[in-house]
């Protein structure tokens, strides 16, 4: 079985909340996963899984939160020599469109900047992401699982 790595920054807990919730649906099918928070975890930390799941919010129009966005500022130094990647993004929608959930895409960024692979589409999570406890996020994780074989 693979092994899955998360590395996550979340201010307010939204973050936290849906890589536990993936995380979990990922343990129930037996894969070996770890998770991190991005304030404890180096970029060199991405070379150590198979498969490195990136999470973080959107804060301050656009940005990553502070703690990824050094992570990712770091990830310069690393190559991930084509290692499957796939990107957690949150956002509010009250936030114009150009500043909308905008993490996913500086996470992409981060990842093909190291020579990683995203391996389907970003999971992003507009508002509240409780609401999606029943349906996106279940749907995502089955898509990457489905990615994982
Ligand atoms: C000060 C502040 C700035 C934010 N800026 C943005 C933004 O630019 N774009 C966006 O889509 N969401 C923005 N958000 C919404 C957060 O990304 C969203 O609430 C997220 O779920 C927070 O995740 P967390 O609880 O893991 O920190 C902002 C929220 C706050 C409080």
């Amino acid at each position: 079985m693979k092994s899955i790595l998360f590395i996550f920054g979340s201010t307010g807990g939204n973050t936290e909340m849906v890589v536990e919730f993936v995380a979990d649906l990922l343990r129930q099918k037996k894969y070996e996963v770890q998770i991190k928070r991005a304030e404890m975890s180096g970029s060199k930390d991405m070379l150590k899984a198979d498969v490195v799941v990136l999470g973080s919010p959107t804060y301050g129009h656009g940005l990553l939160e502070d703690h990824m966005a050094k992570f990712a500022r770091a990830m310069k130094d690393i190559d991930l020599k084509g290692k499957p990647c796939a990107v957690i993004g949150l956002g509010d929608p009250k936030y114009e469109a150009q500043y909308h959930i905008e993490a996913a895409p500086d996470l992409e960024k981060a990842i093909q900047g190291s020579n990683g692979k995203l391996i389907l589409p970003s999971l992003r999570i507009s508002g509240a992401p409780v609401m999606h406890l029943k349906g996106l996020i279940p749907h995502w994780t089955k898509q990457l699982i489905s990615k994982l074989v």
